[in-house]
C-alpha cells in the first residue's frame, strides 16, 4: 500500500527525479525513506519471499535507486530466464553501483548457475542530455550526476557473497564500450541509462546479442520521455510490434526477444 503510494508520488513528480537519487543530499532520505517504507510494507509469506527481503534489504538503497517493485519485477524476470533454460551473460548498461546486478546475480546463484556478468558505466555520471530529452532534463542535469566508483559494483556484489570472478567491469562512454566489447550472448539485459541516445546507443550495440527468449528491462520506460521515444523508434526500425512490451510498476517495461 505505502509502496504504491511513493510509487504515484515518483511518477507524478518524475521530473523532480535527478533531485531524488542518493548521494543528492535530499534525494538519499527520500529514497532510504521510501525503501524503508517498501520493506515494512511487505510482509513475506513463505521462506522464500523472506529471503528475498534480507537480499534486497543488503543491496537497497546502499547499491541501487531501483524501487522494491522494479526489484521483485527484475527478480522474476531472472526467475523467467531460468525458467526459460535461455543462455548467455547478464548485462547492466548504468550499473551504478551495481546494487540491481547484484541481485539478479543472487538469484541464478541460489539455482546453482552461474553467469558472466557485465557492468557497463562511464562511472562519471550522465552524459548531458541531447534534443530527445526533455527540457527538464536540460535543467536539472550537471556534470557528476549519478556517478559512481568501479569498487561500488564490486562491494554490492560482495554484500550478496557473489564471485568476482565472474564480473566484469567496463568504464567508458556506452557507444564506445559497447561496440568493443565481447558479451557472448545476453540472456538479461538491464538498460537503466535515463537519456534518449544512451538508451539508443544500448538498442543498437546489443539488441542482437540477446539470446532468443531473453529479456530486455527498460527502467525508464515511462519515466523519461526520452527512453520511451527510443525505445519505440528502435522496435518500429526492427519490425517489432510495441505489445511485446510489458509495463511494470510505475515507470518500468520488460521487452521478450522473439
Ligand atoms: C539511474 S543510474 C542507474 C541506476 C542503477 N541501475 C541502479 O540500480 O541503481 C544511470 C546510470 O547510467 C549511466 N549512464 C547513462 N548514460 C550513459 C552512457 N552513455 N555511457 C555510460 N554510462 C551511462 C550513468 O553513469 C549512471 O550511473
Amino acid at each position: 500500500m505505502i509502496d504504491e503510494i511513493l510509487g504515484r508520488v515518483q511518477k507524478e513528480l518524475s521530473f523532480l527525479r535527478c533531485w531524488l537519487v542518493p548521494g543528492e543530499g535530499m534525494g538519499d532520505a527520500y529514497i532510504r525513506l521510501r525503501m524503508k517504507a517498501s520493506l515494512w510494507d511487505w510482509e513475506p509469506s513463505h521462506d522464500e519471499d523472506r529471503t528475498l527481503k534480507d537480499a534486497i534489504a543488503r543491496i537497497a538503497p546502499q547499491f541501487t535507486m531501483l524501487d522494491l517493485n522494479r526489484l521483485r519485477s527484475l527478480v522474476k524476470g531472472a526467475e523467467e530466464i531460468l525458467r526459460r533454460g535461455v543462455p548467455g551473460a547478464i548485462v547492466e548498461c548504468g550499473s551504478w553501483r551495481g546494487g540491481a546486478l547484484a541481485l539478479v546475480d543472487w538469484v541464478f546463484r541460489r539455482r546453482n548457475e552461474s553467469r558472466k556478468l557485465f557492468a557497463f558505466d562511464s562511472f562519471e555520471g550522465l552524459p548531458p542530455p541531447g534534443p530527445g530529452d526533455p527540457w527538464m532534463a536540460r535543467r536539472c542535469y550537471y556534470p557528476g550526476l549519478c556517478s559512481a566508483r568501479p569498487a561500488d559494483v564490486e562491494c554490492a556484489l560482495e554484500a550478496l557473497g557473489g564471485p568476482s570472478n565472474q564480473l566484469t567491469i567496463v568504464p567508458g562512454w556506452l557507444s564506445q564500450t559497447l561496440p568493443s566489447t565481447e558479451t557472448g550472448p545476453i540472456a538479461l539485459l538491464i538498460v537503466d541509462v535515463d537519456w534518449h541516445d544512451s538508451v539508443d546507443s544500448v538498442l543498437r550495440f546489443t539488441h542482437q546479442r540477446v539470446s532468443k527468449g531473453g529479456l530486455v528491462y527498460f527502467d525508464d520506460y515511462d519515466c523519461w520521455p526520452g527512453c520511451n521515444t527510443a525505445v519505440h523508434n528502435f522496435l518500429e526500425q526492427q519490425g517489432v510490434a510495441r505489445s511485446r512490451l510489458r509495463r511494470v510498476g510505475s515507470a518500468g517495461a520488460w521487452l521478450d526477444k522473439e
